[in-house]
Formats: structure tokens, sequence, C-alpha cells
């Protein structure tokens, strides 16, 4: 049988995949809520299907560390990483090491899980991160709604919830936008510096339905719906069902692709011409790493 590790299996898009992957093999939900987790569980162990749960708060380091210690205990062979987690506040914080909330649970856990992960995994592996457009100052739907790409100055100055000037007016869409940016630009690093693996992207859409942003369900529902209707927005628009089948159809795929950024349709897309710059890439892999070699 074969093992798939989603992480942020609890809600939204990665609840639907856990589902969907659930159809392929046996899914390691990785989630900080050890309630949440049991629901998604026994969900998928009712319709006959195998799961088990390993608690991990993505924006933490140590947890991170702990949990990929666990998986790696279990000694499963894995066959596929799903990095899915991410969050969308519109009002800063941080985690207990100071860092910027939005930053570490977007770039820093991702990278942290899959770096510590991948020497365990098999030839051929695949890992996916789940990105977003919003990372491109052209996306024209990002660039409607007055956004400005991601923000990037260093890992350090990140961390710090500092982002290049001139940016989005919106709140919290600049940390979001970096955030996505750099683990954008990490998948396209690694996918070269590491043909061992498979390393690809995929944007998930415009998908209504989730609680990303933590708006309230009536606005988001009015969001979602109107956003399915209206160009430029309805073009982009997705479900968290529809994003499950193409997330998951990435994931199993056995061909060996690699570095591959896939659109809401499962169609190859190009990234911002910034992360798709090979030198930027590699700036923000060695920041990265030189950041988070002093916790890992
Ligand atoms: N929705 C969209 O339109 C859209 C577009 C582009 C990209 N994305 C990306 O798609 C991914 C899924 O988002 P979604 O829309 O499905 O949002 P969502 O409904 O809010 O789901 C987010 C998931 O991430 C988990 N999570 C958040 N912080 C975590 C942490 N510190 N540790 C562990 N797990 C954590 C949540 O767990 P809890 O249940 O415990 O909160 C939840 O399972 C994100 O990476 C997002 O950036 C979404």
């Amino acid at each position: 049988m074969k093992n798939y590790i989603i992480t942020g299996p609890t809600s939204g898009i990665g609840y639907a995949t856990a589902l969907e992957l659930a159809k392929h093999g046996m899914v390691i939900l990785v989630g900080r809520n050890r309630d949440k987790l049991n629901g998604v569980q026994k969900t998928i162990e009712t319709a006959g299907h195998k799961a088990i749960s390993v608690v991990c708060d993505i924006s933490d380091i140590k947890s991170v560390k702990h949990a990929a210690e666990e998986i790696v205990r279990l000694r499963l062979p894995i066959a596929g990483l799903l990095n899915n987690a991410g969050i969308m506040p519109s009002k800063a914080s941080k985690n207990a090491q100071g860092w910027d909330m939005t930053f570490v649970t977007n770039h820093l856990g991702a990278f942290a899980l899959t770096e510590l992960l991948e020497p365990h995994l098999p030839d051929g592996a695949n890992v996916v991160f789940i990105a977003s457009a919003i990372e491109d100052p052209e996306r024209k739907p990002a660039k409607v709604m007055g956004m400005k790409g991601g923000r990037y100055i260093s890992a350090e100055a990140s961390a710090r919830g500092e982002w290049k000037e001139d940016g989005s007016k919106m709140a919290g869409v600049d940390a979001y936008a970096t955030s996505k940016q750099c683990i954008l630009a990490s998948a396209l690093f690694f996918a070269r510096e590491n043909p061992r693996l498979c390393y690809n992207a995929v944007e998930p859409g415009i998908t209504r339905g989730t609680r990303l942003g933590g708006i309230n369900p009536v606005v988001g529902f009015l969001f979602g719906n109107l956003m399915a209707m209206i160009p430029p927005f309805s073009r982009y628009s997705s479900t968290p069902k529809k994003s499950a089948k193409v997330i998951a159809k990435v994931l199993t795929d056995t061909s060996g692709k690699t570095g591959i950024y896939y659109d809401e349709k499962g169609q190859p897309m190009q990234g911002s011409v910034l992360v798709l710059d090979p030198q930027f890439q590699g700036q923000v892999v060695t920041e990265t790493r030189a950041f988070l070699s002093k916790y890992v």
C-alpha cells in the first residue's frame, strides 16, 4: 500500500484532498489539533480506507522536528508529501520565537518538514507544495485587487515581518504573497538540486468554501460565489473538491515529472519573473537553510 503525508488536512482544500488521497493509499494526517485529526481519520476509516494522525504545529519548528521523527519511526515507504497547511491572516502575529506567523507557517515550517523528511523518502517520491499565484505582481485577479506580489527582502527580514516597501494596502497580503513566493521558489530550486525526488507545486485556484483568511461564513459565501461568476476571478475559480482532484493527481503521479508549477486545472503555469529566476531561488533556499540551521 502507498503512503501519503498531508499537512493541514482538517479544513478546506486539505480536507478534500485527504479524502481523495485515501482512495490511493494510507494517509498520514499532519495537523495541530488532535480532535480535528481524529475526526478526519474517522471519516476516512468509515469510508473503508486507512489513515493515521500525527500532531504538529507547523508554525513551531520544534513541533515540526518531532513530527518528522514520529513519521520516520513509522518506517513506512512514503510515496508523496503534500505541504498544504497555510494561513492568510489580516492581522500580523508572531510565533513563540517571535517570527512572523504567516511566513513561518507557509514557508519555514513546510521547508523544514520537507528537508527533515527528504533523506527518508524513497527514490521517485513526490513532494508537492500548495502555492498561490498571489506571489506574482502581474497576476490579473491579484493586480485588480491591488496586490503587489511577493515582497522578499531576506529570510531574516521576512521572519521579522518586514517586506519590500510599496506593497499592498490590504493587511496581511504582503506576508502571504512573500511566504508563497518563497515556498514556490524553493520547490523549483529543490527540483533542480535533487533529481532523486520529484518536486512540484500547485496553485489551487480561487477556492471558495475554505477558512483561508478567516472570513465569516456569510461574507465567505457571498465572496466565494461572486468570485466564481465575475471576470477576471471566475476563470481561476475552484472548489475544494476540484482542487483535491488536481492535487491528488500530481501527488500520485508516477511519471517522474519534476519542477512543474500546475494551475487549478492541472495545467503547467508560469510563476512570477522573480520566482522563475534561478539566482533568486538559490538566494531564498540558502538564506532559509542558514536561518533554520540554528533551530533544526
Ligand atoms: N482558498 C484559496 O482560494 C487558496 C488559493 C491559493 C492557495 N491556497 C492555499 O491552499 C492551502 C489550504 O488552504 P485552504 O484555503 O484550504 O484554507 P483552510 O480551510 O484555512 O485550511 C488550512 C489548513 O491549514 C492548517 N493549519 C493552519 N495553520 C497551521 C499550523 N500552524 N499547523 C498545522 N496546521 C495548520 C489548518 O488547520 P486547523 O484546522 O487546525 O486550523 C487547516 O487544516 C493553503 O496553503 C493556502 O495558502 C488557498
